[in-house]
């Protein structure tokens, strides 16, 4: 079993300057195929899961299916991460049930909509930190609310997200304020706004850095050197996906996602783990389409899941290789989570 945690993983790529993508899984096809890529390019996982996946899959076949996956590929270290958990009851929940890390999404009140207040931020986060810590397992925090500079927007997406207008202010992490939580809470990773949002419709046209606040990251890893930031809704939103979907009948409007040179940019400047599900998404759905297209007398699932499997596997194999994980898996060796909980315990994981 190589459950590793997001902490240990993010480390390690802090030591070697290389970024990890972590994919949202909901279903079998998706996971093999991350894992599939990873196995193909020796690349350390991050899988997540979100509310919306385990109310999809269900939690037990969520568990099973990234069993299945350290079982079949014993030599990856995978950490089993949750995704924007809306509350400390959530997070603990996931703990119980074996991920490996959480997130405490305390931008957002409980409601996963109403940007919150600081404080509460603060204080729900560490509420998590103290409880996952002593267990081993891994916390990211965010702070700065996800949504378009380009309409001020907030990022909401299938009721999940800020809704309605934010201020620039509230849609840009301040690294001020970022150095401060981080003392405060303990997290080991901390995701920033930077003006990208979830899903396929980020910008209107190719970012600049008016709309996509490079500079803002390296403005915090400037002042928290040592803190490894998250970047959420890190879809590239490639158009020649957006070119098969439309071919074979469906419907997406003009958009354009986060280019691969900015998250490579980022990643020299303390980015290590790079949040993607939209182009996983955006990979299976033209290659369904196409399938079914190609041969309308086609009924049996399994063809057409395949196709998507492995259109989803291509995308991944590139973001390993882009983002400089692949070859690292090799020389990962999994710290248990009693050693980590040690470690925290020890104070020698700061
Ligand atoms: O956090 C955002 C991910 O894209 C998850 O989306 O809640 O629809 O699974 P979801
Ligand atoms: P995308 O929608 O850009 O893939 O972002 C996913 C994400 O941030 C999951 O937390
Ligand atoms: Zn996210």
């Amino acid at each position: 079993m190589a459950l590793a945690t997001v902490r240990q993983l993010l480390d390690h790529a802090a030591e070697n300057g290389y970024g990890i993508p972590a994919f949202n899984v909901n279903n079998m096809e998706q996971t093999q195929a991350i894992m599939e890529a990873a196995a193909a390019t020796d690349s350390p996982v991050i899988m997540q899961a979100s509310a919306g996946a385990r109310s999809y899959a269900g939690e037990a076949f969520l568990r099973a299916l990234m069993g299945a996956a350290t079982e079949t590929w014993p030599h990856i270290p995978i950490a089993v991460h949750l995704d924007h958990g809306s509350s400390p009851t959530t997070c603990q929940s996931a703990v119980d049930a074996g991920f490996t890390s959480v997130m405490m999404d305390g931008s957002l009140l409980e409601d996963g909509k109403t940007p919150s207040p600081f404080e509460y931020n603060i204080q729900a986060t560490r509420a998590v930190v103290e409880a996952a810590h002593s267990v081993g397992v891994s916390v990211e925090g965010e702070l700065g609310v996800l949504g378009s500079l380009e309409t001020g927007e907030a990022g909401e997406e299938d009721g999940v997200g800020a809704k309605g207008k934010l201020t620039r202010e509230q849609m840009l992490t301040d690294p001020d304020q970022a150095a401060g939580f981080v003392a405060a809470t303990g997290v080991d990773a901390l995701a920033v706004a930077i003006g990208t949002s979830h899903g396929a419709y980020k910008f209107t046209k190719r970012p600049t850095g008016e709309v996509l606040a490079i500079d803002r990251i390296k403005e915090i890893h400037a002042k928290l050197p040592n803190t490894h930031l998250v970047m959420h809704g890190s879809s590239s939103v490639p158009q020649e996906l957006l070119a098969i979907i439309r071919e074979y009948g469906g419907e997406m409007k003009e958009t354009y996602g986060v280019p691969v040179e900015e998250l490579q940019e980022s990643i020299r400047h303390g980015v290590r783990k790079i949040n993607i599900d939209t182009d996983i998404r955006l990979a299976m759905t033209g290659a369904i389409r196409r399938a079914l297209a190609t041969d309308p007398s086609q009924f049996d699932p399994r063809g057409y899941l395949k196709e998507a499997r492995s259109a989803a596997k291509e995308l991944c194999i590139l973001r390993y290789e882009q983002f400089g994980a692949a070859g690292h898996a090799s020389r990962i060796e999994v710290i248990p989570l009693e050693e980590m909980a040690d470690l925290y315990a020890g104070g020698r994981l700061v």
